[in-house]
């Protein structure tokens, strides 16, 4: 079988064979903007301005970025040669308008967009650093806040996310890419119950869907089930307890898998909580964010309860595997 060639802004690069177009040019010491090297983040798109690209590298993207020839290079094994260009123009260049701890281990981070950034609440960007070094965040800001509201969990040793711990500051320039994922609330069927549920950061999204959804008028219950080890791993507490006060049909539960002597929660992991206060959300829409383990965990739960498949909306957040400090 021939091994293909890609022409990046004028150089030919041999692929090898099974090789992505990502892989081969990292391989070759081409840089390119990527995270979790599976077909999710978005974060390594390229456009080909000649040749096929095969279905599978642009199955995850949107219509009008397929049309323009943009595809996903971590998953695209060409069939034929190929000429590409980078995807700088999808990139928006953003300041570093707030950090504030919102607990031990989460960061909140609020950008201004230099130029208008469309999303829906709960989708996710690429957050891009000057150096290139580019991971996935959710968004939980509303459209009609002027920032874009990131929450970062601090990771040990995490490149990105000790960066914005330690060294950030208010001004500091980076870029964002996207945005993109459909773990977003869409309005039409106000009289569905609605079940958010995430431990750790996964309550970005959450937040952001479960106020687009009140602000939105959204006629049935919403429940919001944010796990965390212990209470310190728990955030936007008051936040949430006083749109429950706010909302007659916004309902927050709290869990933690070990809790101290004195806390008043629910002890147990997310799934028995949920389903021990649940137990039959047949018909329901689902959304659930945050660890892999336990968003696998969640959805198979929920589809045994009776939540439809195409009802749940679901962001698994994929660790980078993004080797440049290894
Ligand atoms: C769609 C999507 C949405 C995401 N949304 C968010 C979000 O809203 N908030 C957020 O905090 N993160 C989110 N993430 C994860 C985020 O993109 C980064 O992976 C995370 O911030 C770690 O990056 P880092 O550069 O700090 O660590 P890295 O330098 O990438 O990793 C350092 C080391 O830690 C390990 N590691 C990475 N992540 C974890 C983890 N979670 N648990 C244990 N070990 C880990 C790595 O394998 C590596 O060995 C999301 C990911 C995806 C795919
Ligand atoms: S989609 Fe390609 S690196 Fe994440």
């Amino acid at each position: 079988m021939k091994n293909h060639t890609v022409c990046y802004l004028g150089n030919n690069f041999s692929l090898q064979a099974g090789e992505s177009v990502l892989e081969g040019l990292l391989r070759q010491g081409i840089d390119i903007p990527h995270s979790c090297r599976s077909g999710v983040c978005q974060s390594c798109l390229m456009r080909a301005s000649n040749g096929n690209i095969p279905e599978r590298a642009q199955r995850a993207i949107k219509e009008t970025l397929k049309r323009q020839g943009y595809f996903l290079s971590c998953v695209c094994y060409p069939e034929s040669d190929l000429e590409i260009v980078s995807s700088e123009e999808l990139r928006t260049r953003a300041e570093i308008a707030e950090l504030y701890r919102l607990s031990n281990t989460v960061l909140l981070v609020r950008l201004l967009p230099q130029t208008t950034f469309d999303y829906f609440p709960g989708q996710f960007l690429s957050l891009i650093r000057e150096d290139g070094l580019t991971r996935s965040y959710s968004i939980a800001s509303q459209t009609s806040e002027p920032f874009l509201e990131l929450h970062i969990r601090k990771i040990a040793n995490g490149e990105m996310s000790s960066w914005l711990f330690e060294q950030a500051r208010v001004g500091d320039k980076v870029y964002i890419q996207g945005p993109a994922g459909s773990c977003f609330y869409l309005p039409g069927r106000p009289q569905q119950p609605l079940v958010l549920a995430g431990t750790g950061t996964g309550l970005a999204p959450l937040y952001a869907i479960a106020r687009d959804a009140l602000s939105q008028k959204h006629k049935a219950d919403i429940w919001l089930f944010h796990g965390a080890v212990t209470q310190d791993g728990l955030y936007l507490v008051e936040e949430l307890e006083s749109l429950s006060r706010d909302y007659a049909n916004f309902n927050y539960y709290p869990s933690v898998l070990e809790a101290g002597a004195d806390a008043d929660l629910q002890v147990g992991s997310i799934d028995q909580v949920l389903l021990a206060t649940l137990p039959k959300p047949i018909g329901w829409r689902a959304f659930v964010c945050g660890s892999p383990d336990i968003v696998d965990i969640l959805k198979k739960k929920l589809f045994i309860a009776g939540v439809s498949m195409k009802d749940i909306y679901a962001d698994a957040f994929l660790p980078s595997q993004n080797n440049r400090s290894s």
